[in-house]
């Protein structure tokens, strides 16, 4: 089932991210919807990030890209993107990685173009003696975030025989479909290119690939490459992030050997702090000095691919449900009147134009005016309609605003935040106002009706 469009940016529970531009063309070539060709949801105030959103599978997706690599990048955009993207609950870093030859926890040797899922994060940096590890913690990074235990049950279900061929199966499909779009190259590159030599032989000359400078050191011995058809295998297993790129066979191989590592790469550390997060990589060389692009497509696609395979294993969350609704606010500062009468013939035209059936919220919330000067009873109209509405329908959540100025205007929205427990409303530095609005116009939002009192002019209302 196809998730619909947001209606904000808070509709938004899963993001990925990609370090290089040919990672994110693989990733958007397997987005099933795109939500950003009429316009884009925005972003928070200083946010200089690039996001495509759309959907894949049953989640909605915002695709951040990384203006470089490194794990400095990372971080600055996983923070961006926490402004933006409030509700995120999981990141997936997919992209390409330096991958280790050994024989990994489902003892299958790892080839180029293989896909590493990782169970956890080393941070490495070359001249630092003793790596920090980050493994999958069972506490909540916050109150917004789902508990990593979820991530690890379920990449330890995924590991379980059953899981794995079914993950194959899937990933094998969408890879198919990358090598339809002939502009991206993702062609498997042909078994006589995955070239590992020992680690002590080093690359003969920079800038130059092996073929050109005739590199003829000793190979390692490769079962799987004798395979007639090679399909990728998922590995899971440590992932070594570092702030430099791997480069050296026998130092990789040391790290590697300490710390349980099977593959190297550059941004999983910068995005580790911020969000809930697992690094989805294909890989494209062996993180020694021989290297070159040549495997680089073709890792991305089935990184890319592996990244939608899997996604069809994660479970939307249950606010995305809209039986999980929250009850009906009723922030009104004022007691019904049971003695007004008259202006039925007002009080009608009211409920024929709003309407009392259920709204849909989104562009189309009808928005009606009750003018008139000073103390003709806009007020108690107003007040006879919502308490009339509340009685047949319970189920909508009624929103009284002060619009006489800015701040009590201010004041009112305030309100209505601290009454919903709005994520951030307490926060000084955030947008009080797009706060609220971003939260009603939330596609599992309850229905609502809002009511501003006491304007005299249209400006007070630039949200609206
Ligand atoms: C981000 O990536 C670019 C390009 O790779 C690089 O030049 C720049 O130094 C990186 N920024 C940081 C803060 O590391
Ligand atoms: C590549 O595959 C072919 C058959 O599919 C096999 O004969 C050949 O030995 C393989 N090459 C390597 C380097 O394993
Ligand atoms: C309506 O607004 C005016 C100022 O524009 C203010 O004097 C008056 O008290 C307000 N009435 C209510 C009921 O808030």
């Amino acid at each position: 089932m196809k998730p619909i469009r947001p209606a904000s940016r808070l509709g938004f529970e899963i993001a990925i991210i990609c370090a290089l531009t040919i990672e994110a063309d693989a990733v958007e070539a397997l987005f099933d919807q795109y939500w950003d060709e009429d316009h884009s949801f925005g972003k928070s105030p200083g946010d200089p990030n690039a996001y495509t959103t759309g959907s894949i599978g049953r989640h909605n997706i915002v695709l951040a890209h990384m203006p470089g690599m490194g794990k400095a990048n990372a971080t600055i955009v996983a923070s961006h993107c926490r402004t933006s993207y409030p509700n995120i609950e999981l990141a997936l870093i997919v992209g390409v990685c330096g991958a280790v030859l050994i024989v990994s926890s489902n003892s299958i040797e790892i080839v180029l173009g293989d896909i590493i899922m990782s169970s956890g994060i080393v941070q490495y940096d070359f001249g630092r003696r003793l790596p920090e590890h980050f493994m999958h913690k069972d506490t909540l990074l916050d109150s917004l975030g789902r508990p990593n235990m979820e991530i690890r049950a379920l990449l330890a279900k995924l590991e379980g025989r059953r899981s794995r061929k079914l993950l194959s199966g899937k990933i094998i499909n969408h890879l198919m479909e990358l090598q339809k779009e002939a502009d991206l190259h993702a062609q498997y590159p042909g078994n006589s290119s995955d070239k590992l030599f020992e680690a002590s032989f080093r690359h003969l000359s920079d800038g130059k690939t092996c073929e050109e400078c005739n590199c003829n050191g000793q190979l390692m011995p490769r079962t799987r490459l004798e395979q007639q058809e090679i399909q990728p295998a998922v590995h899971f297993g440590l992932i070594a992030s570092g702030n430099t790129m791997m480069k050296f066979g026998t130092e990789r191989d040391e790290i590697a050997r300490q710390e349980g590592i099977i593959a190297f790469e550059m941004e999983s550390a910068g995005v580790w702090d911020t969000f809930p997060c697992i690094a989805i990589k294909g890989a494209y060389d062996y993180a020694d000095s021989h290297k070159t692009k040549k495997w680089q497509r073709y890792a991305a696609a089935t990184a890319a691919a592996c990244a939608k395979a899997f996604l069809e294993f994660w479970e939307p969350s249950a606010t995305d449900q809209s039986m999980n609704r929250p009850a009906p606010k009723f922030v009104v500062p004022y007691p019904n009147n049971p003695d007004f009468v008259g202006r039925s013939d007002i009080l009608q035209q009211l409920k024929d134009k709003l309407g009392h059936e259920e709204q849909t919220n989104g562009p189309s919330v009808p928005r009606l005016s009750l003018f008139g000067l000073g103390g003709v009873g806009k007020t108690q109209i107003a007040l006879q309609y919502i308490y009339w509405l509340r009685g047949i329908n319970p189920a909508i959540s009624i929103l009284w605003v002060h619009a006489s100025s800015a701040d009590r205007f201010r004041q009112s929205y305030l309100s209505i935040a601290e009454e919903y427990q709005i994520p951030g409303y307490d926060d000084p530095k955030s947008d009080l106002l797009l706060l609220v609005k971003c939260w009603l116009e939330r596609t599992d939002c309850e229905p609502w009706l809002m009511v501003f009192d006491n304007s005299s002019s249209f400006t007070l209302f630039p949200l609206l």
